[in-house]
């Protein structure tokens, strides 16, 4: 089972650790300050403050979150670098994509625009790579504003024939505040008129300045037509992936971020969600926001049915209670019961909080305005 220790306990219960090390030792528990009690033993002691079972379900899901620095050394395993594809309307994020993949997604999305992010894992010399192409900016700035830090390498795509705009430099600044690091891909040089030098001439203006001349930026010149360039820039992630060192322990409970999620009239809500720890497994209890449930069955990016999904991987996950949203982090949690409570807890608030905002807000100045 899950456990705290008495000084999160005594925290979390805004009690003195005494108070707690006091009602333990009247239930017959011996425990030091440091000391981990299971969250039935942590249940009974906030019951006796008429705290209550509630409390032991939010315990269980705080212990399972703060778990995540516990990680002994030993389990730990490479994982695959998770890179996202971002840049200015139409400079071929996807296009990118399916010449990496060398399939043809393109055709089939509605009008030759992003509607959804995909997550797809490639291989490459034996290392596994995944993608996440983003619609636009929007679904990143929802993920970034929960707090979600999907990514661990940004490619920035600008098309070599028309240069930095607008959303190139608010991909630029969104790479940034999450700290991760920038490849550029100077797309379309197939084009009669592209001129890279002049994208790497606008990117110093925003502190990009390429290596080749005197900065710290990988450049790749790259034709998502020709494919000309991409095995360049397949190295180059490799290579910033490995400096990254990227690890996760497959052994724990499985956790991750929603990238998106959708109600699919026959198979009931369905969540893609990409997993950075652990190991997500059929049959497992979940909870992402306020959604919960059980793991039905899992698909692997192609629509292969899977059991288990390792750190780094892409899933589509049925099972789930109510569409989740793309941001809510996910996470198992020991059994359903957990599970249930947690969501339906977090509903509650949220309802709340919608109700307190839909208040009308009366001023002074109105009640006395005639
Ligand atoms: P959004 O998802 O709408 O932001 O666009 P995107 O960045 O994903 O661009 P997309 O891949 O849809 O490509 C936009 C257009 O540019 C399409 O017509 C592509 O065929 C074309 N295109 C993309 N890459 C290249 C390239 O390397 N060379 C040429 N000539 N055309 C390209
Ligand atoms: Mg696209």
């Amino acid at each position: 089972g899950e456990s705290v220790t008495v000084q999160e306990l005594a925290e979390k219960m805004k009690k003195s650790p005494a108070d707690i090390i006091k009602r333990l030792m009247m239930l017959g528990v011996l425990a030091t300050i440091n000391q981990e009690i299971d969250a039935d033993t942590a249940g009974i002691v906030a019951a006796e403050y008429g705290l209550e079972v509630e409390v032991k379900v939010e315990l269980d899901a705080e212990a399972l979150l703060t778990q995540e620095a516990e990680d002994d050394p030993a389990d730990l395993a490479p994982r695959p670098c998770v890179v996202t594809v971002m840049g200015h309307v139409d400079h071929g994020k996807t296009s990118l994509l399916d010449a990496i993949r060398q399939t043809n997604v393109t055709a089939t999305e509605a009008g030759g625009i992003t509607q959804h992010i995909g997550a797809y894992q490639i291989e490459h010399n034996n290392k596994k790579i995944t993608f996440l192409d983003t619609p636009g900016h929007e679904a990143f700035t929802a993920m970034r504003a929960r707090g979600a830090q999907v990514t661990d390498i940004a490619i920035l795509v600008v098309a070599a024939d028309d240069g930095v705009m607008p959303q190139t430099v608010e991909a630029i600044n969104h790479a940034r505040a999450a700290g991760v690091p920038i490849i550029v891909a100077i797309n379309k040089m197939d084009k009669p008129d592209a001129n890279p030098d002049r994208v790497k001439q606008q990117l110093t203006e925003y502190g990009l300045v390429a290596e080749e001349w005197g900065g710290d930026t990988v450049m790749v010149p790259v034709s998502a037509k020709t494919r000309q360039g991409i095995e360049d820039l397949l190295e180059m992630i490799l290579l910033v992936a490995e400096m990254a060192d990227l690890k996760a322990n497959p052994k724990r409970a499985g956790r991750g971020t929603v990238i998106e999620a959708e109600l699919d009239k026959g198979r009931g809500p369905v969540a893609t969600v990409l997993v950075q720890n652990g190991t997500l497994t059929v049959g497992d209890n979940v909870v992402a926001g306020t959604a919960w449930g059980r793991v039905r069955a899992m698909m692997d990016y192609r629509g292969r049915r899977v059991k288990k999904a390792v750190p780094s991987m892409p899933v589509e996950v049925l099972g789930f209670s109510e569409v989740p949203q793309a941001g809510d982090m996910f996470y198992v949690v020991p059994d359903e019961k957990t599970a249930r409570s947690i969501a339906e807890k977090r509903a509650n608030r949220k309802r709340e909080e919608e109700f307190k905002a839909a208040m009308p807000r009366v001023s002074l100045d109105d009640l006395f305005k005639q």
